[in-house]
């Protein structure tokens, strides 16, 4: 996971926040007229699919080459560019989403990220030291938020200033907000790569959707309505599960080199979450969900990549060890080695990132990500299939 930290000088982090700030600042785009919802704000909830910047912000900082395809540096992100949830704030004319954790130069007028990178929906026994897992499971992102809601609102009406420049006005808010929610690949991963069959995985699912279903209630009794819900991605297309689970890679493939018994554990994973938010439909009234299918999207992407314009899209673009994969569990991509006495970057990124689709073996290019939001935005992969712009009309039951 995490790599090396690396000292960087004072001058340097300035010059990169002045960077950040004017990169962020552009982002924040003129809102369109057509923007039937009018959400003020996103709050999402999630792991390093959709993290912005809390897990850096406690724990080791993300390393160049991460972020050098749109920031210029590493952005707290888990690719070499913008995420799929950046692509969805930029749709709705709302600023990239700082991470609530991070302390440094935020700007939550519009919303605030949860999300952790090696977040899971349940808490794993063991630190990160020893499991691997962000110890930022949902139950705990569940607690942010009620400390962003609380803590703001009194911060903004009580102190004021210069808060009332960074921080939502609470008017209002909570109840126009859009919740978006993508988590559940790593809770796959924690039984997958203790060696668990798919019928093991299985047998913990149930207990994943009673949490998420708690998760939502309880956004909901904060007074939130609108829900967008992420399915979760085909495991057995990824290279880091297909290396973790050679057992399993080496089983049965479907046509785009996959592995059909990891993929049956993320659309068993799936379905059952289909069938959750439609029962929080019918139990929470006046909220409107939307369930996306990413899963569809991500797989249309890996098995027609070819005819997108991509490359071999299980191949990595920032690993190492060439082979099928180029992924190395123990190099990855901005990993240092020694050669020589000398430090050198080993886990290097290719020449062409814009036509790959895996950027380390887990996450995605943001030409990856910028595909599965295309796909996504207009609701052609949603149940009901509203646009996300249209995510507070779904009120389908
Ligand atoms: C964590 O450990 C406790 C106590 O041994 C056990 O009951 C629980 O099932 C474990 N949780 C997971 C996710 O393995
Ligand atoms: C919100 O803040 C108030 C006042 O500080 C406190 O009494 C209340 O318990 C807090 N609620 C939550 C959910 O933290
Ligand atoms: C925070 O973002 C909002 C919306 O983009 C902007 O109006 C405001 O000026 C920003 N605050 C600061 C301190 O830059
Ligand atoms: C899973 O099985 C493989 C092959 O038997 C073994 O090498 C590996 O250590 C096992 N992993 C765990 C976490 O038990
Ligand atoms: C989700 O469930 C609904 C029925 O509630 C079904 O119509 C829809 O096809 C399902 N979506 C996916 C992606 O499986
Ligand atoms: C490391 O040094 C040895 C001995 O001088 C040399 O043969 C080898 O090519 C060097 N390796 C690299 C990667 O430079």
């Amino acid at each position: 996971m995490a790599s090396a930290h690396r000292c960087t000088s004072m001058a340097t982090k300035l010059l990169m926040s002045v960077v950040l700030l004017v990169v962020l600042k552009r982002s924040a785009g003129a809102r369109s007229d057509d923007s039937p919802c009018g959400f003020p704000a996103i709050f999402n909830l999630g792991d390093s699919n959709s993290d912005t910047g809390a897990f850096p912000a406690l724990f080791p900082a993300v390393q160049p080459p991460y972020g050098r395809t749109f920031f210029g540096m590493p952005a707290g992100r888990q690719s070499d560019g913008r995420l799929t949830i950046d692509f969805m704030a930029q749709n709705l004319g709302l600023r990239y989403l700082n991470a609530y954790l991070d302390s440094l130069g935020s700007n939550f007028t519009q919303g605030a990220n949860f999300a952790s990178a090696a977040g899971t929906i349940r808490r794993v026994n063991g630190s990160l030291w020893t499991s691997g897992y962000s110890p930022i499971s949902l139950d705990v992102q569940i607690w942010q938020l009620q400390q962003f809601i609380n803590r703001s609102q009194f911060v903004y009406n009580n102190i004021g200033g210069i808060y009332r420049e960074i921080l939502p006005n609470p008017e209002n808010l909570i109840s126009k907000a859009l919740y978006t929610l993508d988590i559940g690949q790593n809770d796959l991963t924690v039984g997958y790569f203790d060696n668990m069959t798919t019928k093991q995985v299985e047998a913990y699912v149930p207990d994943l959707m009673e949490r998420i279903s708690s998760a939502i209630q309880t956004v909901y009794n904060l007074g939130g309505r609108y829900f967008w819900v992420h399915n979760t991605a085909p495991l057995g297309c990824l290279p880091y599960a297909l290396t973790f689970r050679p057992d399993l890679a080496a089983a049965e493939k479907d046509g785009a080199g996959c592995s059909v018994e990891l993929n049956a554990g993320a659309r068993f994973f799936n379905a059952r979450l289909n069938e959750t938010v439609d029962r929080l439909r019918a139990t929470l009234p006046g909220a409107a969900f939307t369930y996306v299918d990413v899963y569809a999207a991500k797989y249309r992407l890996i098995s027609q990549a070819k005819k997108l314009g991509f490359g071999d899209p299980l191949r990595v673009c920032c690993g190492y060890g060439g082979g099928q994969y180029n992924f190395d569990r123990d190099i990855r991509c901005g990993d240092k080695m020694e050669v020589n006495g000398t430090s050198v970057l080993a886990g290097k990124p290719c020449e062409d990132p814009f036509r790959s689709v895996s950027w380390d073996g887990v996450h995605f290019t943001e030409a990856a990500n910028k595909f599965v939001f295309d796909q996504i935005v207009d609701g052609a992969l949603s149940d009901p299939p509203v646009p996300l712009r249209r995510a507070c009309q779904a009120k389908g039951q």
